[in-house]
This record gives C-alpha cells, sequence and structure tokens, in this order.
C-alpha cells in the first residue's frame, strides 16, 4: 500500500519572517491532527535553513525547489545537493514546468539533476507536464513518456525507490483550471505502465505519482480517490496554512 504525499512547492514566495510564520501555523494545526499522508514543503532556497530547525520534532519534511548537477566550484547563482543536504533537505523538486519553461532547463539536464540528488541521498520530485497545445493536439502521452524516460535514463530500479513523480500539466499550473479526475488518472495510469515496462511491476507498484495543478481543499479529495493519484503538488494552495491543511485533511 503506497502511503499519500502531499507536498507544498512555495515557488518564489515568502522571505525569512514569512516562511517562519507560516511553518508555525501549520505545525499547530497538525499538531490536532493525526495525518494519514506524508507531508512536504519546499520554501525557497533562503528560508530551508530556518525552516529546518522549525519543522524538527514535527511530521513536516522539507524538500528545496532545484538544484545545479555538479558538486561545487564557478557556476554562479546555483545551489549544490550537498548544500541542500547540508540544511536539512530530504526532497528535492526537479523538473517543474517552471524551470522547463523559463528558465529553459531540458530533458538532458534534468536527468544530471536527478542523478545528483540520487547519489547524494536527496529524494527526487521528478515533474513532468504537457503543455496546453500538446493536450489539444493529442500528444499528451507522447510527451509525457519522453519526459518520464529520458529524466530517468540511467536510473536504477533501486534507485527508483527514492523517486516520486509528479504529473503537472502545465494548462493547470496557477490557472484554477484543474484536470478532472480522470483525465489525472489517465495519465498517472499511464505513467505507472511505462515504469513496469521499463522496471517491474514492484518497482511500479511502490512508486508515488503526485497530481499537481490547481490543487485546492474542495478538488483535493476527489482527485486523490483515483487509484493512481498518490498525493499532491501543491503552488497556490499551500501558501495559507489553513488551505494547505485543508489538502492534506483530504488525503
Ligand atoms: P498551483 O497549485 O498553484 O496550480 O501550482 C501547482 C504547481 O506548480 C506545484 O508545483
Amino acid at each position: 500500500m503506497r502511503k499519500k504525499v502531499i507536498a507544498g512547492n512555495w515557488k518564489m514566495n515568502n522571505d525569512l519572517m514569512e516562511s517562519e510564520k507560516l511553518i508555525v501555523e501549520l505545525k499547530n494545526l497538525l499538531q490536532n491532527e493525526k495525518p494519514n499522508c506524508d507531508v512536504i514543503i519546499c520554501p525557497p532556497f533562503t528560508s530551508l535553513s530556518e525552516a529546518s530547525k522549525l519543522v524538527k520534532g514535527s511530521v513536516i519534511k522539507l524538500g528545496a525547489q532545484n538544484m545545479y548537477f555538479e558538486e561545487s566550484g564557478a557556476f554562479t547563482g546555483e545551489v549544490s545537493a550537498s548544500m541542500l543536504k547540508s540544511v536539512g533537505c530530504e526532497y528535492v523538486i526537479l523538473g517543474h514546468s517552471e524551470r522547463r519553461n523559463i528558465f529553459d532547463e531540458n530533458d538532458k539536464m534534468i536527468n544530471k539533476k536527478i542523478k545528483k540528488a540520487l547519489s547524494a541521498e536527496l529524494k527526487p520530485i521528478f515533474c513532468v507536464g504537457e503543455l496546453l497545445e500538446e493536450r489539444e493536439n493529442g500528444t499528451t502521452k507522447e510527451v509525457i513518456k519522453k519526459q518520464v524516460l529520458k529524466g530517468l535514463e540511467s536510473v536504477s530500479a533501486d534507485e527508483m525507490q527514492s523517486i516520486i513523480i509528479a504529473y503537472e500539466p502545465v494548462w493547470a499550473i496557477g490557472t484554477g483550471k484543474t484536470a478532472t479526475p480522470a483525465q489525472a488518472q489517465e495519465v498517472h495510469e499511464f505513467i505507472r505502465d511505462l515504469i513496469e515496462i521499463e522496471y517491474s511491476m514492484e518497482v511500479s507498484m511502490n512508486l508515488v505519482i503526485l497530481y499537481g495543478g490547481s490543487v485546492k481543499p474542495d478538488n483535493a479529495k476527489q482527485l486523490l480517490s483515483q487509484i493512481d493519484i498518490d498525493g499532491a503538488l501543491v503552488g497556490g494552495a499551500c501558501l495559507k496554512a489553513d488551505s494547505f491543511m485543508g489538502i492534506i485533511k483530504g488525503a
């Protein structure tokens, strides 16, 4: 049985004080609940160190939103996997559509990042998703297949145990336009089948696949009740403790 995972991607929101406030509020709400899922927050780099101290002793786990694949050196503005480990991160979001589409990250680069994260014992939350035009011209599965296979190139079955895949249709991100549970389920099932073909039934059955794209407290339960949807990667709705909590309860 796969455990549900609710992850919050804060994106470029919350300075240090705002981050502390949000984490304290979330911790207070979680104290009165025994969540039936893993809870992960991914604040911006500048808040990670403090966030790591604040989540200690709570159920909240910490992730970053990006990293670079080199160990160290002349890469101005970049952050390495070992730096993220050193501030207490357990997870790292890689291949988010905003990284792909705004910062021109390609499958090859994302694959290098995934492999580096794994070698540093960080668990990648590996994002894939099609653009609106790709959905409209019927190439969704082709696009997802390419992103998944290229992103996971030379990742072993053993390493797959540390990977979470997040399906985030780009047209549903920040638009208020959620994929229907059936639309999301169809792609999740496709990804799970793909992993079974590439790896094994066991790897595919253990793989956690999150849905992301305008997940809110009022649509979370329906999405999460789909057989292949193991949780959510939440953007906008994770920036308020009570709405993030609403989604956690939905799990
Ligand atoms: P929204 O929930 O704001 O649509 O963002 C989803 C997302 O991109 C999470 O990574």
